[in-house]
């Protein structure tokens, strides 16, 4: 058997694992022992290292499989109780019945637009934001991932000032692209890969007048700040709320010195803190509504 043989006989076994609708005892093994061991040989044994579903779980890993609302099993069919919801990804739950509907209508017609035709869903989408989002935000862009977003709002921040330092909060985390991590609060992340190209600045998370001292010594040495960039609550930090007149100061600090602000909606977006928004209205997303309705910066 070649290697490539071997390719495919390995993802047909793994297809067949998929499609099957339970999964027993013996099969439960080989998952739990194969993604161990594929972690470690081929994707990043760190996470073997240093995770507690796999030190502290005795003889088997624990090896998520399946979910249903806010309840998800390991292939052996423990149960969890999930309150991370995929960082804000699975707000809906696990397997929400309409999504899942929808999801394979969708896929057995096209799973990707050609990019040549125009694909109608993502035109579907975009007006579907425009009405739930606050203020007079009525266009989108789509990416893949939150670090993405975040390289969008700098790039954005850029181009409408056309300065290039961002103020910035510690601890905060932003995503792991180039961009991002010019503004992540975290030493872990950042620093293997300095320098950047923008001169950036951090200021404690929820002290509005450091913000304020911090611009206030930009301007005194000449420094063009493009924003302010912060999360509603900071969520890698450990949930961190802060007080409820931080964000009202920082809005009007920003609004005084001129420059943009920055809501970094991945964690704290689409319900996940009980509203739709993590932000109060009228504050989210200020750059878009800013370049696209060309008002003065808010
Ligand atoms: C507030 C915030 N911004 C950005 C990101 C980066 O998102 P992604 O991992 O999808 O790139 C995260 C990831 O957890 C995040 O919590």
């Amino acid at each position: 058997m070649n290697e490539h043989d071997d390719a495919i006989a390995y993802a047909d076994k793994w297809i067949n694992i998929i499609k099957s609708p339970s999964i027993d005892e013996q099969t439960a093994k080989t998952v739990a022992k194969e993604t161990v061991d594929n972690f470690v040989n081929h994707f990043n044994k760190g996470w073997v290292e240093y995770k507690k579903s796999v030190t502290e779980s005795g003889e088997y890993a624990g090896t998520e499989w399946s979910g249903d609302g806010a309840v998800f099993q390991d292939v052996f069919g423990d149960k969890y109780l999930d309150f991370l919801g995929g960082y804000g990804a699975l707000n809906l739950g696990w397997s929400h019945p309409e999504v899942v509907e929808a999801v394979r209508a969708q896929a057995g017609k096209s799973g990707i637009p050609t990019q040549e035709l125009m694909d109608p869903l993502r035109g579907v989408l975009a007006n579907l934001l425009s009405k739930i989002a606050p203020g007079n935000i009525d266009h989108s862009f789509f990416v893949a991932s939150g670090t993405e977003t975040v390289e969008g709002a700098l790039k954005i921040a850029k181009l409408y000032t056309g300065k290039t330092t961002f103020i910035s909060t510690v601890k905060g985390f932003h995503g792991k692209t180039q961009g991002s991590l010019s503004v992540m609060g975290k030493k872990d992340y950042r620093s293997p890969l300095m320098p950047y190209g923008s001169q950036n600045f951090f200021i404690p998370y929820g002290d509005a007048d450091a913000l304020d001292k911090q611009l206030e010594i930009c301007e005194a040495v000449g420094i063009g700040v493009a924003g302010f960039i912060a999360e509603p609550i900071q969520g890698e930090a450990g949930a961190r709320v802060p007080s409820d007149d931080y964000w009202p100061k920082v809005r009007e600090i920003c609004t005084r010195h001129g420059i943009l602000l920055i809501a970094d909606e991945v964690q704290t977006g689409l319900g996940r803190t009980g509203k739709l928004w993590g932000w109060i209205t009228g504050v989210l997303f200020p750059i878009l509504c800013a370049l696209q309705n060309h008002l003065e910066v808010v």
